[in-house]
């Protein structure tokens, strides 16, 4: 049998093994605060997604359609229905690492992998 490629090298594995999973395993050192956040949504995410996360223009709502009893009750009865908002991303997310490693790769849209880690 012919040989066919060649062991990845370590640069390149790490350059792939940008997952952060559930309980945050993998997430890399950074902090920010809300001030700064605030700055970078307005900047490179509330053109899409609203001032508040609330736009439906792009994108289906991130934000909305949950309650404190949804909390309390650990499922978001409205999941389940067919008026606006839709299944918002909070809704769907049972961990905020998941969003912070979607948010890492995939976003803003119209650059992903753009944002350093402090800014995610
Ligand atoms: C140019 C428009 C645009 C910009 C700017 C943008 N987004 Fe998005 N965003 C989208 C679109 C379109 C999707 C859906 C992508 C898909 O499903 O493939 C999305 C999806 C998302 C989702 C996941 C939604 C879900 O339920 O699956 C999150 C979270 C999100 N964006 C956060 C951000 C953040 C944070 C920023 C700024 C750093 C940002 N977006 C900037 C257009 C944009």
């Amino acid at each position: 049998m012919a040989a066919i490629g060649r062991a990845a090298t370590p640069a390149e594995v790490k350059a792939w093994d940008i997952d952060v999973r559930a309980h945050f395993k993998g997430l890399p050192p950074g902090a920010g605060p809300v001030a700064q956040g605030q700055d970078v949504w307005e900047a490179r995410c509330a053109s899409c997604h609203g001032v508040f996360g609330e736009s439906n223009e792009v994108f289906t709502q991130l934000i909305g359609g949950m309650t404190k009893d949804d909390i309390a009750a650990g499922r978001v009865a409205s999941l389940t229905a067919t008026g606006v908002p839709h299944r918002t991303t909070l809704m769907k997310l049972s961990k905020v690492s998941t969003l912070w490693d979607y948010i890492h790769r995939a976003m803003p849209w119209d650059a992903p992998k753009s944002l350093t880690v402090n800014e995610v």
